[in-house]
């Protein structure tokens, strides 16, 4: 099975990540895990980090001209703001002169990270709890891309609201979809399409509301959260199981979405909406199609049914909170001197949810790519591909 492990501190030497189980012979470049890299860097509301980072991966181990050789695969990606943080940071010495940090800052880890590991700096929980640690992630989890790509499987996004701009009416953005739906990498084009926009939305008359929105939340010194839409394309029916609780697909999906920073919902095809209506105007009719083929009008289920996968489109959307570090701070309590200080502000995003969709695109990579070897299972793409295709006889 695909796992893999990142560590590095925010503002350390750099992030490295440890991919294991991937089979042989999956094509890999540098250049396609720095482009998936380079998006999650994107959309507007980003802070001051994102202009002096311009991610780079380094392949160490595990690939040999061009293909994954079934062994761990080790990266690299240097931090390029290192060299103003080697004392701060130092593996060696005491720490001794270093300024403690003490103030807690709402919505952040820092507090129950500092009681929960007994630090009286609350750098050690920053550094590590900052989101920073998902270029890794993206970075392990777009070499799994590339391994479902090469089975026909693309998974894309797209961005439903930021703050107050809000698609209400889904209509144009389904036909968009829809039409894009055509080509044989469907999921792809989406988030080729998404990409064009600085707040990955397909509505560009929502898009220009989202950029005033974070514009104004910004003036105010204060940020925005939102919604972003997932959508797998490819998928083969019958991945996952409902035959125990941890091998449903739709509880794994959820668990690696909301492992996201700041991701507090995720929803299964219509979960929510679905929620408030009659039974009969929710679940998908089976209609006999040509041959012995059945057909589903309409996928409300979001591609799932009792933790499988049903052939449809998987459809998956995660909420996620608005950034926590805030330019005009909320109270805190400065742990030291137990006295109400306003919270520390350390140069941060508005607004990432653009940012927090690609990072989502990613980390479903691997709990798919597992329910596709549980299946179809082997040591190379070439085994594979054998399999896959008796499967499908
Ligand atoms: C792409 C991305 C960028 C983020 N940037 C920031 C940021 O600049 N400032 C901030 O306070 N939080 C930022 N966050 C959110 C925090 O990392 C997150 O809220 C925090 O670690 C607490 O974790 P939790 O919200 O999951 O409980 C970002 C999250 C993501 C996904």
């Amino acid at each position: 099975m695909i796992r893999y492990l990142t560590s590095g501190e925010s503002h350390g030497q750099a992030l490295v990540g440890i991919l294991e189980g991937l089979p042989a012979g999956v094509e890999i470049s540098s250049e396609y895990i720095n482009h998936q890299l380079w998006r999650r860097q994107q959309g507007y509301g980003r802070g001051g980090r994102m202009r002096i980072e311009s991610d780079k991966v380094e392949i160490l181990s595990g690939v040999r001209f061009g293909r994954s050789l079934g062994s761990p695969i080790a990266l690299i990606v240097r931090n390029k703001d290192w060299t103003n943080w080697t004392q701060k940071m130092s593996v060696e010495g005491t720490g001794s002169g270093i300024e403690k940090i003490s103030t807690p800052r709402p919505g952040h880890a820092d507090l129950a990270g500092a009681v929960k590991y007994g630090f009286d700096d609350l750098r050690n929980v920053i550094d590590r709890a900052s989101a920073r640690e998902t270029a890794m992630r993206v970075a392990c989890c777009s070499i799994v891309r590339k391994f479902l790509e090469t089975f026909g499987i693309f998974i894309g996004s797209h961005v439903l609201s930021i703050g107050p701009a809000e698609l209400r009416n889904r209509s144009t953005v389904d036909i968009v979809i829809k039409r894009l739906m055509k080509a044989s990498c469907g999921a792809y084009k989406i988030t080729e399409q998404a990409d064009k926009s600085q707040v990955r939305m397909l509505e560009k008359r929502i898009s220009e509301k989202a950029v005033v929105a974070i514009k104004g939340a910004k003036k105010k010194g204060d940020s925005l959260g939102g919604i972003f839409e997932i959508i797998v394309t490819g998928l083969p029916i019958g991945l996952g199981s409902y035959v125990e609780y941890d091998r449903k697909l739709d509880g794994q999906l959820a668990q690696a979405i909301v492992s996201v920073h700041a991701v507090k919902g995720v929803e299964i095809g219509d979960a929510f909406a679905n929620a408030k209506l009659y039974g009969s105007q929710v679940h998908d009719e089976i209609l006999k199609g040509g041959g012995n083929n059945v057909v589903r009008p309409t996928n409300r289920a979001g591609g799932l049914e009792g933790g499988v996968t049903n052939g449809e489109m998987l459809v998956l959307r995660a909420a996620m909170k608005p950034i926590s570090t805030l330019a005009k701070p909320l109270s805190s309590v400065d742990l030291k001197t137990m006295r109400v200080v306003p919270s520390r502000y350390e140069r941060s995003d508005v607004c990432a949810v653009p940012a927090c969709s690609v990072i989502a695109e990613a980390v479903v990579a691997p709990v798919l790519a597992n329910a596709f070897l549980e299946k179809f299972g082997g040591d190379s793409v070439a085994e594979i591909r054998r399999r896959c295709k008796k499967g499908a006889k």
